[in-house]
């Protein structure tokens, strides 16, 4: 029901300039995009199939403004692939996750996305992505 490893999710305080600290390293930055609906900007550090997700927030009372102010910058979440999110939200709930949605939210590149609660995973913010084709083809 859960497949591989999607992305790590980094909150940053600046997006430009951790780009250009991971380009500085020699990785592959995707654009960056903004998710509105969110209150994020992110881009996707690329190498092979692994993804590292940067997040910057775009007000100041949002969650990753919020998360940097109590944390600081650093891990934010996992995220794995699931081919159907709703089944796998459903069988979470049912095995007694905190699953954070009801209802699946549009991520990144209009991609289903929900969270289960660090609550119930040992203090790890988990993402579930919806990818229904197990070929990796896209970048992001
Ligand atoms: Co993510």
């Amino acid at each position: 029901m859960i497949r591989d490893l999607h992305h790590v999710g980094i909150a940053v305080a600046r997006l430009d300039d951790a780009i250009a600290k991971y380009r500085s390293m020699g990785f592959a930055v995707g654009p960056a995009g903004t998710v509105e609906s969110e209150g994020v900007r992110l881009a996707f550090v690329l190498e092979g199939e692994t993804r590292l997700e940067l997040i910057e927030s775009l007000r100041p009372d949002g969650v990753i403004a919020r998360f940097i102010e109590k944390r600081g910058e650093g891990m934010h979440h996992v995220a794995f692939s699931v081919p159907d999110i709703r089944k796998a939200m459903a069988d979470l709930r049912g095995k007694g996750f905190e699953v954070i949605d009801r209802e699946p939210r549009r991520g990144h590149g209009g991609r289903l996305v929900t969270f289960v609660h660090p609550r119930s995973l040992h203090g790890v913010l988990l993402e579930l992505v919806q990818v229904k084709s197990p070929v990796r083809t896209e970048l992001a």
